[in-house]
Parts: structure tokens; sequence; C-alpha cells
């Protein structure tokens, strides 16, 4: 089997959503602990609605597929649905990644929820913090 899906393929070499919004109402930037890559993501919202998505990545083929992938799955849905995204849930839709690279995932669901929370506290909404864990939390590669 190859090491990686072509749904992996197709979104490493044409991602969906790559760039930045100006006057985005929600911006996010994680980095990976483990291999110092980052991650950026600018959210679009309208009435709860996550109108538009774009994002940067100085990341590995694994990210830039990933975010692809994740923001084609957050794009038109309700906040609420944005924040349960799992890596897991972004690794499925591209049919796996290979385990070394399963972190570079995690990247995404990261800077989603942190794009999010910048939406939440630009705002002055109230929201759960156990919808936003603290990034190693989520990690395994980290334990
Ligand atoms: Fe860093 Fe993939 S190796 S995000």
């Amino acid at each position: 089997m190859a090491l990686y899906s072509e749904k992996v393929m197709d979104h490493f070499r044409n991602p969906r959503n790559v760039g930045q919004i100006e006057n985005a109402d929600g911006v996010g930037e994680v980095g990976n602990p483990v291999c110092g890559d980052i991650m950026k993501i600018y959210l679009k919202i309208d009435g709860g609605v996550i109108t538009d998505v774009k994002f940067e990545t100085f990341g590995c083929g694994s990210a830039i597929a990933s975010s692809s992938m994740a923001t084609e799955l957050i794009k038109g849905k309700p906040l609420s649905e944005a924040l349960t995204l799992t890596n897991k849930a972004v690794t499925e839709a591209l049919d796996g990644l290979p385990a070394h690279k399963l972190h570079c995932s995690v990247l995404a669901e990261e800077a989603i929820k942190a794009a999010v929370k910048d939406y939440y506290e630009k705002n002055g909404i109230a929201y759960d913090p156990k919808d936003f864990p603290a990034s190693c939390d989520t990690c395994e590669h980290c334990h």
C-alpha cells in the first residue's frame, strides 16, 4: 500500500482554502512543539456559522492536506459543529495518515479551535474552557 492515500496526495497537491481573510472574525495560530511547524486559520463568521475559512501553514505535506480537508469540513458549519471536529475525523476523511504523521493533523484541529476562541474573546462571548484544551493535551505525539 502506498504511504499516502490518494486523498492526501490530492489535498497536498491541490490544497483548498489556502490564503488569508482580511478582517477575519477569528484567527488562530498554533505551533507543533515536536516539529516546529506552524498553522494559521482565518474564519469569517456570520450568525454563528463559518461562512469562509482560509489557512496558511509552514508545515509538511500531511499538515497541508489535513488543513485543506479540515477547512472543507467546517466551511458552512455552525461553530458548535466546528468545535467538535477532531484530528481523527480529519484523518479518516483523508483515508488515513501514516502513524508518525498523525500529529500533523492535530495542528489543523488546534488552529481551528484557537480561531474560534479568538472570535469568542474578541466579541465577549462566554465559552466553556473545556472546549479548548491546552494543545499538549490533545497531541498524542507528546505523550
Ligand atoms: Fe510538522 Fe507534519 S511534520 S506538521
